[in-house]
């Protein structure tokens, strides 16, 4: 199979093209002549009827729709494959170029690169300004389980396999003896790939998604944490003159898996237990490696007086000494842990409790090794494992917990009846607040002892108790997601006093919809103006905002516009209140899930809002997207940092009045638009069943949770955001992302706005992010594939529906490019057109053939249906980068 040209650079297409060989050379050998002369045809008519051929497309569709049983799933594994392969071709593509833009000296610098944003800074501002921003930043990558990765992990490393392959050439040159030996090994890749079963047999646990984010670090974090914060080291000496501290760690992870249970009955309290437990035994097993090999370099027999004291005047190699124990230390941890997780009660004995327990002593050897004159042994692998003890900390992630807002209600109601109080329920809210606060403050204890709740209550407390075995450092916060009151907060609060948790973790209420958005500066005041509350919380605050929830209740724009007031509300308030407020944003990759490009998210943020501190999402398929391969991780660390760092010392201006006028306007008629076709017209949801694949990607096995939050119904509302914007996308009418928007801007340039909106789009970086974003999914989405699921899938009383989202698809598009100003979608990012333009002729057969699948599934459910449509599904995704 070879590439189909996109025009654009040569190197990317030569690579795609040479891989895309093997595949075809594989597929000969592998399935036969015959499976690659269907797979070359299949290729050949979609490639014409791209280039606009109508008689090839018809030839196509029927080609597919004859295509006997037996060879349905081969050829969707052709073109998912090679989708596959183009996407790694192109992640290595933006590596070497991030690299060589980024580092040589004459060369164009990365926009967002650390060789590039900090002599700019420190050219505009002071440097020493720059350097304590550097200093204080605190930006938190929260990984989470979220179900949109459909490669199975076996896969992600075959490809990554590849990648380093691709990395490996680039060092040797095209025309090394080992160029040929390179070449071998990607067929044996290729060969590997062909012949292993892409699709999960079972759904993953939660442990097992705990094990994959726990190998993320493992395999990329551990590594380019050290050589990120050694190049912005660098950075700093270069242009502010002055070091990185030791203990500095800019960048630090956070965890959800084994700890998100909101609408995941699977993670129980036992769950989260393993998984810290886990955490815990391989930071132990990875410091040891480092000490392991720590004890084998340092040798040297000359310490500082400091050391020698330590090590008694008879030590022959001081710091051997004092680095084997710490690795006694680190073995008894591991140990521990292992016994624990058998279900032991180990004695506690030598482990580590503490990270200064392994920090110290290291750092006692840096300094020692700096007055006997052997800094560069210091500065070696040393100072990477201080820095790593710095950002990893005991339990290299510490993990939230999640748990719905109503989850709470149920718990306290089930109390408050059991004490013959009432319903606690049915209180209105300051009844429940007044009640709560009382309680609070109260010493009794609020749980009888012989309470027999329901299973689901008495997990939900049992979670709560476990949190003392846990301990502090393995813990992060606790997260209430559809948060809608104070009570919602005060609830867990009373909770955790309740089940005598000693460290009560921080409460962060998740606001998600339009109205708790709307509402949520009100919500925080209340509890703000409570002495209690005050009192606990201790000057800082967390809050939560979620992007996809929202959008897919009011819409994109809606939603982008309501977060974005709200978060100006909420800064405001904390500044009036004098209380450090940390934003946290829970952000899927997909723009109808709040995605984007990193740099220009955070710069698009309201002024105040990033000072310094930034929390985010990073879920599902955007964890290996960004940091699957060491290259890409190292390019993404430095975007973070710079576009933090830039939205502190240079915060946007606060958007105009006029504006903000407009916006409202938009806002009211997007929402309208959306709501009208998505909530109100009844017949909407029944389209949307027969025209997407919903039911279907409901059942995959990619995450370990259920599609639904309740089980037996099938509203927008009752459904998660992932599978919606995921159907959405399979057949690339990617509704959420754009819906309302055309109507919105139409509206505002029939009333004569034009230029004011073009202003808005040249001067303001929320606005010129918003129309970037979704002019970017309107180049991703082909109405006219949608066409094609409708003819055959829908009802006729319902295609009307379809031909009318088809035309407000395009009118979107005509109104978006009117402001942008752009002559087609996606004029000012090149490569990604291009990326589109390549993998269009591979996506459309795939599109084609699920049709096809759908038609045969929905007359007759076999498992052989199922499995090839989960190849297709999976082919999509990759073509389009995106699941939900
Ligand atoms: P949630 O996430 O359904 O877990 O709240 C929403 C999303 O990220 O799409």
């Amino acid at each position: 199979m070879e590439a189909t040209s996109g025009g654009g650079d040569g190197a990317l297409r030569d690579e795609i093209r040479e891989l895309g060989e093997l595949l075809g050379t594989t597929l000969r050998e592998q399935g036969g002549q015959e499976l690659f002369d269907t797979v070359e045809r299949v290729r050949g008519l979609a490639k014409a009827a791209r280039a606009g051929d109508e008689g090839a497309s018809e030839t196509l569709q029927n080609l597919l729709s004859q295509l006997p049983p037996e060879q349905v799933i081969p050829v969707a594994r052709a073109f998912s494959q090679f989708l596959n392969l183009a996407n790694v071709a192109e992640q290595h593509y933006r590596v070497q170029h991030s690299q060589e833009w980024a580092y040589a000296p004459e060369g164009k610098l990365l926009f967002g690169s650390l060789a590039e944003a900090l002599p700019r800074l420190c050219g505009e501002l002071d440097p020493e300004q720059v350097y304590e921003a550097v200093c204080g930043l605190d930006i938190n990558l929260v990984l989470t389980a979220h179900p949109t990765e459909v490669q199975r992990r076996t896969m992600l490393q075959k490809y990554n396999r590849v990648a380093t392959l691709l990395e490996r050439r680039d060092r040797y040159g095209a025309g090394a003896a080992e160029a040929e030996e390179i070449r071998e090994a990607l067929k044996r890749e290729i060969t590997a790939a062909w012949h292993t079963d892409e699709i999960r047999r079972r759904r993953p646990t939660p442990q097992d998604e705990a094990r994959w984010g726990l190998a993320v670090v493992e395999q990329t974090l551990w590594n380019a944490i050290p050589r990120y914060l050694r190049n912005l080291d660098r950075a700093l000496g270069e242009h502010t003159g002055r070091r990185l501290p030791l203990d500095c760690a800019p960048v630090t992870f956070g965890t959800w898996m084994g700890g998100d249970r909101d609408g995941n009955p699977y993670v129980t309290h036992r769950v989260t237990r393993d998984v810290a437990l886990l955490a815990r035994w391989m930071a132990a097993y990875l410091y040891e490696r480092d000490i392991q090999s720590l004890i084998t370099g340092l040798s040297l027999q000359a310490c500082d007086d400091d050391l020698r004291a330590e090590v008694g005047g008879e030590a022959w190699e001081p710091y051997r000494v004092v680095l084997k124990r710490v690795r006694a230390r680190l073995r008894q941890t591991q140990r521990w842990a292992e016994a624990k997780l058998q279900g032991g009660h180990p004695p506690e004995g030598e482990i580590l409790h503490d990270i200064e327990e392994l920090r110290q002593p290291l750092l006692r050897c840096y300094y020692s090794l700096q007055r006997v004159g052997a800094g560069a042994v210091a500065e070696g692998e040393l100072l990477d494992t201080i820095r790593r003890a710095s950002c990893f900390g005991l339990t290299l992630m510490p993990m939230d917990i999640r748990q719905h807002a109503g989850h709470h209600t149920r718990a306290l109601d089930a109390i408050t009846r059991e004490l013959g109080l009432g319903s606690y329920a049915a209180w209105d809210e300051e009844t429940r607040q007044r009640w709560l606060l009382a309680e609070l403050a109260s010493r009794r204890p609020l749980i009888p002892h012989d309470f027999a709740p329901e299973r689901e209550i008495e997990e939900l407390l049992e979670t709560l108790r476990t949190f003392n075995e846990l301990g502090p450092e393995a813990l992060g916060a606790y997260i209430v997601s559809h948060a809608a009151e104070p009570s919602d907060i005060l609830a867990v609060e009373l909770l955790q006093q309740a089940c005598g948790v000693r460290h009560p973790l921080r409460v962060v209420p998740l606001f998600e919809t339009r109205d708790t958005l709307a509402r949520a500066e009100r919500t925080m005041a209340t509890l703000f103006a409570n002495p209690w509350y005050r009192e606990r919380i201790g000057g800082c605050q967390e809050i939560m905002i979620g992007y996809s929830d929202s959008t897919k209740d009011a819409g994109h724009l809606t939603s982008a516009w309501t977060l974005f007031q709200a978060q100006e509300r909420l800064v405001a308030l904390a500044r009036r209140e004098r209380i450090d407020l940390t934003l946290f944003h829970g952000r899927g990759g997909s723009i109808g899930r709040g995605g984007g490009p990193t740099h220009s998210a955070i710069l698009a943020q309201p002024p105040g809002s990033v000072d310094g501190t930034l929390r985010v999402t990073e879920q599902g398929e955007v964890i290996q997207a960004k940091f699957g391969l060491p290259g890409i991780a190292l390019r993404n660390l430095e975007l973070y940092t710079t576009a933090v760092l830039e939205a502190t010392v240079k915060p946007p201006a606060p958007p105009r009045q006029r504006w903000r006028e407009i916006m409202d306007r938009l806002d009211e008629r997007a929402m309208a638009a959306y709501r009208n076709t998505v909530k109100e017209r009844p017949e909407f949801i029944e389209y949307f069943r027969a025209a997407t694949p919903i039911e279907e990607i409901s059942r995959l096995t990619i995450g370990s949770r259920p599609a639904k939050r309740a089980p037996e119904q099938m509203t927008v509302d009752s459904l998660r955001a992932i599978p919606w914007v995921f159907a959405w996308t399979q057949t690339r009418l990617m509704l959420p992302a754009w819906l309302g928007v055309g109507e919105a801007l139409e509206a505002a340039l029939d009333e004569g706005l034009a230029d004011e909106l073009r202003e808005m789009f040249e001067q303001w970086p929320f606005f010129e992010a918003l129309l970037d974003m979704v002019e970017m999914v309107l180049a991703k989405g082909e109405p006219g594939v949608t066409r094609l699921y409708e003819r055959t899938l829908v009802p006729e009383e319902l295609q009307g529906i379809g031909e009318e989202l088809r035309e407000r698809f395009c009118r979107t598009r005509d109104a978006v490019l009117t402001v942008t100003g752009h002559e087609a979608p996606l004029a000012d990012f090149p490569v990604v057109r291009r990326a589109v333009e390549i993998r269009n002729p591979y996506v459309d057969p795939l599109n084609m053939l699920q049709v096809e699948l759908l038609r045969r599934s929905r007359l007759r459910d076999d498992e052989a249906l199922r499995r090839a449509l989960q190849v297709v599904i999976n082919g999509i995704a990759a073509g389009l980068r995106n699941t939900g």
